[in-house]
């Protein structure tokens, strides 16, 4: 099979990491890619956001599959120009990818599909939002209704900060036109973990659960970020919780969407808060998580490809998937002042030792070629590094390992990934 990747970071490269091993897979093609993608796979300098670009290059090069690891793509309706192609299409098409597009619109869903959620309301006039933050009163959350980078979502403790929240989203606007509608919502208390599964359109087959780190700072401190790292398996996410969460929210939202005609296809991303009532859905995404998919790939037994060729079929019914009985662990290295202003294109050296320690993959999330052998940082997050162990302390010691391995003076990265999960393995 011919394959096409499309996006340029770990995500991507952990895409790619998994596809290439496959014995399926002949010809591995990543659109743009980075250079860490380009050890596993040939580049095509096709940008992710570029549909007709993507569909000529699938084309071109009488694609089989092709798999869309980010959101903006697909939000745009990449898979719809592809499937209208001819092509298979690992990703929901737009109306689908809503779910993650619009939270009112997820919301509905979930209502529509009787799925456990935060009680929530959907406001366009900013005086309607105001009277329900004073009539729910606090805790309360605040969501701009499109995608803001991950920041449009305001936890307000008191009464005058959710009505500060709905004035700085419906009336500054300060995340622009993805405020011009807000979700008003409940306040959950809990513990997160994030759920994905593959599904073909009605059919879902469970992956596995991970939990992340949002927060840039030790001891989830300071302002939020893409991830600062993840871990899989999620003690808090039980085998009893997984057969829940299939039966009880993949399934019904899978049959909604369908009823709905906007068919689902694709890994959902269940984003969960486990209260003391049980697991509720926070957000759905409609891609895998970055850095979630790095310890999702390094966990995997099976072959990756069959399962995203069946998805995109429409016919996941028969197939399954086994896993490592081990744990994984992913490190992120950003470029220091991240997620503010930082530094692009200081050199990074040690990734050769730092790949030789045992279990530790390093996977790339924003680097670039610089001639000559150098490898350069290119983004705010630049390295994924990733390990596995029998238990959580042995990946989180071999990841630390590595992370030490590696020589980049302006580079940073937390030092206490899966703590919670590290506390309980000690107990
Ligand atoms: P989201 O972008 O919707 O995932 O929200 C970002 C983060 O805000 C989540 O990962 C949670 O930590 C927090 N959050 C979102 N919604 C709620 C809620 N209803 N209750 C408590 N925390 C929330
Ligand atoms: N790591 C969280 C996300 O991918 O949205």
């Amino acid at each position: 099979m011919k394959v096409l990747v499309v996006g340029s970071g770990g995500r991507e490269h952990a895409l790619c990491w998994k596809i290439a091993q496959s014995s399926l897979c002949e010809t591995l093609i990543c659109a743009p890619g980075n250079v860490g993608i380009s050890q596993v796979a040939e580049l095509a300098p096709v940008g992710a956001e570029d549909l007709a670009g993507l569909v000529a290059l699938a084309k071109d090069r009488a694609v089989d599959l092709v798999v869309v690891g980010p959101e903006a793509p697909l939000v745009l309706g990449l898979a719809d120009a592809l499937r209208e192609a001819g092509i298979p299409v690992f990703g929901p098409g737009q109306g689908a990818a809503e779910l993650e597009g619009s939270k009112g619109f997820m919301k509905d869903v979930l209502a529509k599909a009787g799925v456990p959620t935060a009680w929530y309301g959907r406001f366009t006039e900013a005086e309607a939002a105001r009277a329900f933050v004073r009539e729910k009163g606090a805790p309360i959350v605040v969501k701009t209704d499109g995608l803001a980078a991950g920041k449009g979502v305001i936890l307000c403790q008191t009464v005058e900060e959710g009505l500060a929240a709905v004035d700085s989203m419906m009336v500054e606007k300060i995340f622009g036109e993805a405020g011009s509608e807000v979700v008003i919502e409940e306040f959950l208390v809990g513990e997160e973990a994030s759920f994905f599964a593959l599904c073909d359109g009605k059919n879902a087959l469970p992956l596995a659960a991970a939990q992340d780190h949002k927060a840039v700072g030790e001891g989830d401190t300071g302002p939020n970020t893409g991830g600062m790292g993840a871990y899989s398996p999620a003690p808090v996410f039980t085998e009893a919780m997984q057969d829940l969460v299939m039966a009880e929210v993949v399934a019904p939202t899978l049959k909604t969407m369908a009823e709905m005609g906007r068919p689902y296809t694709g890994v959902l991303f269940v984003g969960l808060m486990v209260t003391a009532d049980g697991p509720k859905v926070l957000e759905y995404n409609v891609r895998f998580g970055d850095p979630e998919c790095q310890v999702l790939m390094a966990r995997l037994d099976s072959d990756l490809l069959p399962v995203l060729m069946a998805a995109a079929k429409g016919d996941l019914s028969g197939e399954s998937l086994s896993w490592k009985d081990e744990c994984a662990l992913v490190v992120v290295m950003a470029a220091k002042g991240y997620p503010g202003a930082y530094q692009k294109g200081t050199e990074i050296k040690g990734l050769e030792a730092a790949n030789a320690v045992p279990g530790v993959t390093v996977l790339h999330a924003g680097t670039k070629d610089g001639g000559a052998g150098k490898v350069l940082a290119a983004g705010g997050r630049v390295l994924g590094v990733t390990a596995h162990g029998e238990t959580v302390r042995e990946a989180r010691d071999r990841a630390y390992a590595a992370v030490d391995a590696i020589n980049w003076p302006e580079g940073f990265c937390r030092r206490d990934i899966a703590w919670r999960a590290l506390e309980r393995e000690s107990e």
